[in-house]
């Protein structure tokens, strides 16, 4: 039986260290970390996890900022709220949460965000610091880098001669998490929905991460013996078991049958879900100490 990594443990010492961090520069400079989180239309998942963030963002100690717009908001109205958020000092970290309603355009909005308030690192200046092996000087993308200290606790920093595969090449996770396993000396396959023969690829994998968004997809038979699993997947499906209406959240690892085979494995929900959410606090207290020149704690 697989090692079931704890998300929930590793993530708490996380924000336990950011709080710290947050009640220092409120005793020594008289300021309070503000995280201002924005929020369009009416889709109950994307609330759920907002929630989740503003909860904890108020946990640390922050200035917690939700901006919940309706559905019909336009691109000039969101666009606009993010240069105030822009040019207010109060505010340290801004996330849009994403997925946009259709009728948005997310990219422009994403890079109207400047890069030292972007905590999501979707900016092109943070993004690109990754890509070039930069990644003390700008903000890395929270859900991988909370996936990476998943696997840092577990293998330690340096994953030299371990094979490493991605499953998806978004912007928001898959491109990021392949660079941060490059950077930790892995060596690293992106995979994809157009990837010939996935289960043999994915079956050559130490660490195999997968994002796809497809519930139960990664089977006990992708996985390499003894291999570490990382479930990104936050699928919403339907749970009559609960009761009419009900819904549960599973990834998009089959769980019971890869728990056989798998040394570890991340959970969902408790593995991956509640580090995003820590590296969100730990993104936004960095921000803060950057714009008062201070030395930033280290996570
Ligand atoms: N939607 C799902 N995950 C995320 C995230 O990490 N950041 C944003 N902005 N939107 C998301």
């Amino acid at each position: 039986m697989a090692h079931i990594i704890d998300g929930k443990t590793s993530a708490a010492s996380v924000t336990d260290t950011v709080a710290e961090a947050a009640a220092v520069l409120q005793r020594e400079a008289g300021m309070q970390p503000g995280l201002a989180v924005v929020i369009v239309g009416n889709n109950p998942a994307s609330h759920s996890y907002v929630n989740a963030k503003s909860r904890m963002a108020k946990q640390c100690g922050f200035n917690s900022m939700q901006y919940s717009l309706p559905e019909e908001t336009t691109q000039d109205e969101l666009e606009q709220l993010v240069a105030k958020l822009n040019a207010d000092p109060a505010v340290h970290g801004i996330l849009v949460q994403l997925p946009l309603p259709k009728h948005l355009n997310s990219e422009p909005v994403i890079q109207s965000i400047l890069p030292q308030k972007d905590v999501d690192g979707l900016n092109v200046v943070n993004a690109g610091k990754v890509a070039s092996g930069d990644l003390a000087s700008g903000l890395v993308s929270c859900t991988p880098a909370g996936a990476m200290v998943l696997l840092r606790n577990l293998h330690g920093p340096d994953l030299s001669g371990l094979n490493a595969v991605v499953i998806g090449r978004s912007n928001l996770f898959g491109k990021p998490m392949a660079l941060l396993l490059l950077a930790a000396n892995a060596t690293v396959t992106m995979a994809h929905s157009r990837t010939r023969d996935l289960a043999g690829v994915c079956r050559q994998a130490d660490i195999l991460v997968a994002a796809v968004g497809m519930p139960f997809m990664v089977k006990a038979d992708w996985v390499k013996p003894g291999a570490t699993v990382v479930d990104v997947g936050i699928n919403r499906i339907e749970a009559p078991e609960k009761g009419d209406g009900k819904f549960r959240i599973v990834g998009d690892v089959a769980f019971d049958e890869c728990t056989e085979v798998a040394g570890a494995i991340t959970p969902v929900p408790g593995g991956v879900g509640p580090m995003t959410i820590a590296m969100l606090m730990a993104n936004t207290v960095v921000a803060a100490y950057r714009s008062v020149g201070r030395p930033i704690p280290r996570f």
